[in-house]
């Protein structure tokens, strides 16, 4: 029998290490739905039509060590703004979420879109300043020309798209359940999200 935990969020609130502790307490698969938009940009700056990148994209795409950075993310926010991106891509997610060991999907649209009956919908936040925060870190970490009015900019600006498209904004579901991290440790908000899943399926 499936079971389907959907964890939307803005970039850097913490969904995707949320999502992998959850998954693995559970023995639940895992899919980033970010690193596909992603996997299409990239296509995308590599030269390929974006409707076209999106349906053809592959599972090998999605193991692209080069799909991490600013730029990407970037431009996956502006591929995503495409309904024809979005729907070639609904089908691998929706196959993903049936698996039958259950599965954990994390994203902008998955409570809403992607998967509305979802068994437990969580939407993790934090304000723009301490994501932004955690982004500099990491980034600063691989390139030290990174600034932090720079990081926290992209983060605004990756925001105002996402929320602001037409197709699937990223938006909290009715039925979820707020998890806001700006003054949680990473363990705390793992424990909160466990305890959530628990209340559906037990422990
Ligand atoms: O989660 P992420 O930062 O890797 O996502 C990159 C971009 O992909 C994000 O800014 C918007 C888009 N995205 C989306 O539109 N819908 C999703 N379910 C996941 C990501």
């Amino acid at each position: 029998m499936s079971f389907t935990v959907a964890i939307d969020g803005p970039a850097a609130a913490g969904k995707g290490t949320i999502s992998k502790a959850v998954a693995a307490h559970f023995g639940f698969a895992h899919l980033d739905t970010g690193l596909i938009y992603r996997a299409t940009a990239a296509r995308v700056i590599a030269g390929e039509d974006p409707v076209a990148a999106a349906q053809e994209l592959r599972p090998e795409d999605l193991a692209r060590e080069d799909l991490r950075t600013a730029d990407v993310a970037q431009a996956a926010s502006k591929v995503a703004v495409i309904p024809e991106v979005r729907a070639a891509l609904v089908a691998f997610q929706r196959r993903f979420a049936a698996r039958e060991e259950g599965a954990v999907l994390d994203g902008r649209d998955i409570g809403t879109v992607i998967c509305p009956e979802a068994e437990v919908k969580l939407f993790v936040t934090a304000s723009a300043e301490v994501r932004a925060e955690r982004r500099y870190l990491e980034l600063v970490a691989k390139d030290a020309s990174v600034t932090r009015d720079q990081v926290l900019a992209d983060v605004k600006a990756r925001d105002a798209r996402d929320t602001g498209r037409d197709t699937a904004p990223m938006v909290a579901a009715k039925d979820a359940v707020l998890i806001d991290t700006s003054e949680m440790q990473i363990a705390e908000a793992v424990t909160a999200a466990i305890a959530e899943v628990e209340k559906v399926r037990g422990s």
